[in-house]
């Protein structure tokens, strides 16, 4: 079955490995993808977005620019350290020349959602606040969703972003607490499965090996990535394909362990951007901070290593 997805992401060198696995497996549709800040300021962000679908050879693909900012919050700014100053590893890259959809990302996602009722699952890989705004936009959204699956989170490992906060949460934990108090079908593949997934080196090498408009660029891209990884987490080895494994999710949930439980995401202080699972002793406290909101699935784990090989796979198929 193919499955009709649109990517929400702030490319970001594991958002460009995830919209190229995206593109090159044939079990998705890839139907859109909306751009938001976040890794970096929202103009490279989408032009990164529209690289992306001309790279791949679909230009035909819409690509809507969303959100510049946070809803409330001050953004805690883009990460050129981590990802180059350009989100693609400080790769040289072209000028792209595909027009940008004429609708805000927020705006987009609903008309494709109602264009395709029951058939779009939404896979953000960036900061919430699309998401957060078009369900603000049009209450009605999760009626003609199929699921959501994010990138992002921790429910029990430490954050990314700060010792409290993963990224995508951090940059807007309003929108991200909008986004998960929602009812409809949405998992959270954060950190406590990404952390322990790696693409070692032979794996980066055989994807750059291909001969491919996408991976030629993943090829030049990943190597700024991937010495983030090695120069900053002692013992790590490769890079962390975080965005990517939320579309392995997709692919193979057999692979993943999951919890469902309800969500709340700290929205100040240092604890900022820190997703918090509630146990069930907690919905029974008085004022309890879940009363009221809905389960979620949270993947806590999983098989690290097939994960890894499924991304690899996708991405050197057809050679
Ligand atoms: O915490 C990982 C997430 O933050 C990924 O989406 C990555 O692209 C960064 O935005
Ligand atoms: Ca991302």
């Amino acid at each position: 079955m193919t499955r009709k997805i649109i990517i929400d992401t702030d490319p970001g060198v594991d958002d460009a490995i995830a919209v190229f696995m995206a593109f090159a497996c044939s079990s998705f549709d890839v139907v859109g993808l909306t751009s938001v800040y976040g890794n970096l300021p929202i103009d490279i962000t989408t032009d990164n977005a529209r690289r992306f679908v001309e790279l791949a050879g679909r230009p035909e693909v819409p690509v809507a620019r969303g959100a510049d900012r946070p809803l409330v919050v001050d953004d805690i700014g883009p990460v050129p350290f981590i990802h180059g100053d350009n989100g693609l590893g400080n790769a040289a890259v072209h000028d792209p020349s595909v027009e940008l959809a004429p609708l805000h990302a927020a705006e987009f996602i609903y008309q494709m959602a109602l264009a395709h009722p029951g058939e779009i699952t939404l896979v953000p890989v960036g900061p919430l606040t699309n998401i957060a705004l078009a369900l603000r936009l049009h209450p009605d959204l999760p009626g003609l969703v199929d699921e959501v699956v994010i990138m992002g989170g921790n429910a029990y490992a430490p954050g990314n972003a700060s010792p409290g906060g993963e990224a995508n949460m951090l940059h807007d934990p309003e929108a991200a607490d909008i986004v998960l108090g929602e009812d409809w079908p949405i998992t959270m593949v954060g950190l406590d499965i990404t952390n322990d997934v790696a693409l070692d080196h032979a794996q980066l090498a055989a994807i750059s090996a291909i001969d491919s408009p996408p991976n030629q660029l993943l090829g030049a891209a990943m190597p700024f990535y991937q010495a983030f990884y090695e120069d900053n987490l002692e013992g790590f080895e490769g890079l962390s394909p975080h965005d990517a494994v939320a579309l392995v999710y997709l692919l193979e949930p057999e692979l993943f362990t999951t919890v469902r439980k309800p969500l709340r995401v700290e929205l100040t202080g240092f604890g900022k951007g820190k997703t918090w699972p509630a146990d069930p002793y907690h919905l029974t406290q008085p004022g309890s901070p879940w009363a009221g909101r809905p389960d979620v699935t949270i993947c806590t784990g999983g098989d690290a290593q097939a994960i890894s090989e499924r991304i690899t796979r996708e991405l050197t198929q057809g050679s």
